[in-house]
């Protein structure tokens, strides 16, 4: 039995489980564009990257609505956590569409490898991650493209995360292109002490602005040119992130780390969508086994893991009687 048909089975009782894995992005290019008429969001301009860090979120039947992060006391367990807002809207969405879904409360539980606040979109994924094992769990039969619209209304990246892949984002982000490219990039994620707020750096970024420094990347269309050459110091050169200098203005350290990765050999090096995690760019696997022996030694980063993408998006694990 394929895993695919596998996971059709359908499931039912108190102990039914799904668990669904659920990558990481960088952002290779992002253009932050102007705020919206309700002065909510901006308009962006953005390549996707999707890579295998990873995390779980499995969930079950429940008497009452919960989430848990193992391990992350940090992490909101009420309805600011964006898995359990996920959860909740599709159940919603389900009972709007009428039909006889059995979606009842789930207990949802996240194994989090994704750097927490780091900007490589971990909260969206786990919402991914949750619409995708609902989907299964209730039997809802959505497809891609209805999961990816109730995706958008929790957040900007939350599509992305059920895509996976290399996509080109506009809109809010949410609107994806894919990207076709045979390149597998591999990089060096220099990890942060502190985590850094998307909101405040989307703020800091509207701040420099207003004092007249000229924040403003090239565009996509480089980017998606160098990933369909196949060079990797092409792609190395597009780099690109208009929130860059606002992260580094909250968190000036960050510049050391950036400049560490290219000392170390990088051929680019990039902080990843509102930061703090900094993405370098390696030219193959040895390459980024020397780049990350060189960060772990200056100082300049907590921790370092080594990544290669694109990957998939959202994909169920296993799902168990
Ligand atoms: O969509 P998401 O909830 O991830 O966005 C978090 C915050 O980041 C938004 O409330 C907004 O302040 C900022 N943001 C933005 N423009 C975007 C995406 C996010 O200003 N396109």
């Amino acid at each position: 039995m394929t895993a695919d048909r596998r996971d059709r089975r359908p499931l039912s009782g108190l102990e039914a489980a799904v668990t669904v894995r659920v990558p990481a992005k960088i952002n290779l290019s992002l253009s932050v564009g102007e705020l919206d008429e309700l002065e909510s969001y901006h308009d962006l301009d953005t390549v996707f990257h999707a890579v295998d860090v990873y995390d779980e979120v499995t969930v079950r039947r429940a008497s009452s609505w919960s989430v848990s992060t193992p391990g992350y006391d940090e992490i909101p367990a009420g309805p600011d956590n964006l898995a359990l807002a996920a959860a909740q809207r599709l159940h919603q969405h389900l009972s709007n569409l009428g039909g006889d879904h059995d979606c009842g409360p789930v207990t949802i539980e996240i194994a989090k490898q994704i750097p927490v606040a780091g900007g490589m979109a971990g909260g969206s994924a786990d919402a991914a991650a949750t619409l995708v094992a609902c989907n299964q769990l209730w039997d809802a039969g959505l497809d891609k493209q209805e999961l990816s619209e109730v995706a958008a209304q929790i957040g900007s990246d939350v599509p992305f995360a059920l895509l996976g892949g290399t996509a080109v984002g506009a809109g809010r982000g949410d609107e994806l292109s894919p990207v076709l490219t045979r390149m597998a990039l591999h990089w060096v994620l220099a990890l942060a002490e502190v985590g850094l707020s998307t909101p405040v750096v989307f703020a800091e970024l509207d701040r420099l602005r207003a004092l007249g420094r000229p924040v403003r990347s090239a565009g996509v269309d480089r980017m998606v040119t160098a990933l369909r050459s196949g060079d990797v110091n092409e792609v190395a050169d597009a780099l690109d992130n208009d929130l860059q200098a606002a992260a580094i203005s909250l968190h000036p350290e960050l510049r050391r780390t950036v400049r560490a990765g290219t000392a170390g050999g990088a051929l680019g090096a990039i902080v990843s969508g509102s930061g703090p995690t900094v993405a370098l760019l390696c030219a193959d696997a040895a390459h980024a086994g020397h780049v990350a022996a060189h960060m772990a030694g200056t100082g300049t980063c907590r921790a370092v893991r080594i990544a290669t993408g694109p990957v998939p998006g959202a994909r169920v694990l296993n799902g168990a009687g």
